[in-house]
């Protein structure tokens, strides 16, 4: 199937102003996201905030109908979270963990996920186990089976990290958690969106997302997915009388669905804006986003990999949209710069955003170009052209 590049592009007003391959950093918000924001946005400005929220009600609705149809799950197993990292949190300080539990984590694991197992292993005892990488880069899936036994409290890993194009074996993983019992939480923040989710066939039990990239939501919009059947053991680390209600003077009841892990103040406009995003991606479907990116991705990596002095930094068996380098004697940020001033949008991974993959292969930082489904083949011309003629 053909992609219609010219009206994603058309749709996209970010396109005319620069070549964007920061993706994963946040991508260009297409028209009818950037409507549904302001729509909203101006209406509680004209209206007021609550009645705003009344007359949209069915946007708002619509956010959780979405986000369960784009990872295959019932609405009510979806929570409206500002960010990945809140909405990872959330899940994660659900758990009251005991001295020698051991949490199961990979090499790739992102800063943020990592310093939470940190706080949580030095107040309480519990211990981190990190599963090595195979030969390719990625968990090794072997020595995740090995490391499987009775204090195994819970299995959190990364499935696109922030830091390169590996796609880590989430479905591979999801098995092994499902065959042990034991709760399985994916960071799909660099995932959702640029691939096909399905949280059945992953296995996960709870997945965070985030809005602003491969989703090309607004900035300030994520959400959390948990299973149904996992809610029991789960209890959320803050609640409010949205998430709880006050049942009586000394007594309160937890919400029965995913509700329990959000706020009652949310941003509206960002939440209808996520939604709409959403829809959009499914409009175009996932399958050939995907496709298109891995397209995209593989001809950048295959056109960088002949200039002189660049070094491709993917790991794994099966890379995705995400395309890391660095050019020898030369600092990613400065690289990053240059790119900047030529009107090209890059972000920099840096050594303390994943430290144990980093430190492990000598990386202080590296240069992020993500390519997305409305770039073009041009632009992956011109952006290696750039490379190739800077004087770096
Ligand atoms: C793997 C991963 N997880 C989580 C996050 C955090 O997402 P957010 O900024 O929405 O909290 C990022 C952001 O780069 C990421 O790469």
């Amino acid at each position: 199937m053909s992609f219609d590049i010219a009206k994603a592009r058309n749709e996209t007003p970010g396109c005319r102003e620069v070549l964007h391959f920061n993706n994963a950093g946040a991508s260009l918000m297409p028209k009818t996201v950037i409507e549904a924001v302001t729509e909203h946005f101006n209406l509680e400005v004209h209206r007021g905030g609550y009645e705003a929220a009344e007359i949209n009600a069915h946007k708002i609705k619509n956010f959780y109908r979405a986000a369960s149809k784009l990872i295959r799950c019932s609405p009510d197993e979806i929570a409206f979270i500002e960010s990945a990292t809140r909405a990872w949190d959330m899940a994660f300080y659900s758990f009251s963990f005991q001295k020698g539990d051991r949490i199961l984590t990979a090499e790739a694991e992102y800063a943020s996920n990592y310093i939470a197992f940190l706080q949580i292993a030095q107040k309480t005892g519990a211990v981190i186990d990190v599963v090595p990488n195979d030969e390719t880069g990625q968990l090794s899936v072997e020595m995740m089976k090995q490391k499987i036994g009775p204090d195994v409290k819970l299995i959190a890993i990364t499935h696109v990290p922030t830091q390169g194009g590996l796609i880590n074996p989430a479905e591979e993983v999801g098995k092994i958690a499902r065959d042990a019992g034991i709760f399985y939480l994916l960071d799909a923040t660099q995932s959702v969106g640029q691939m096909p989710i399905d949280v059945d066939k992953i296995g996960c039990d709870a997945l965070c997302a985030t809005g602003r990239k491969y989703l090309r939501g607004p900035r300030g919009s994520g959400f959390l997915y948990v299973r149904k059947s996992k809610l029991p053991q789960m209890e959320p680390p803050f609640l409010d009388l949205h998430a709880a209600t006050w049942t009586d003077l000394n007594s309160y009841q937890i919400k029965n669905d995913a509700i329990r892990f959000e706020t009652w103040e949310r941003n509206y406009s960002n939440m209808i804006g996520l939604g709409a995003a959403i829809d959009y991606a499914l409009s175009w479907g996932i399958d050939p986003i995907w496709k298109r990116i891995l397209d995209l991705s593989r001809l950048l990596r295959l056109k960088l990999s002949r200039i002189p002095r660049v070094n491709l930094r993917d790991l794994g068996d099966m890379k995705c949209g995400i395309v890391t380098f660095t050019v020898d004697g030369v600092d990613s940020n400065q690289v990053k710069k240059l790119l900047f001033e030529k009107g090209i949008n890059v972000s920099v991974s840096n050594a303390e955003y994943a430290r144990l993959d980093m430190q492990k292969r000598n990386l202080l930082n590296l240069v992020r170009a993500s390519v997305h489904y409305y770039n073009t083949e041009e632009e992956v011309e011109r952006f290696c052209a750039e490379i190739l003629s800077a004087r770096l």
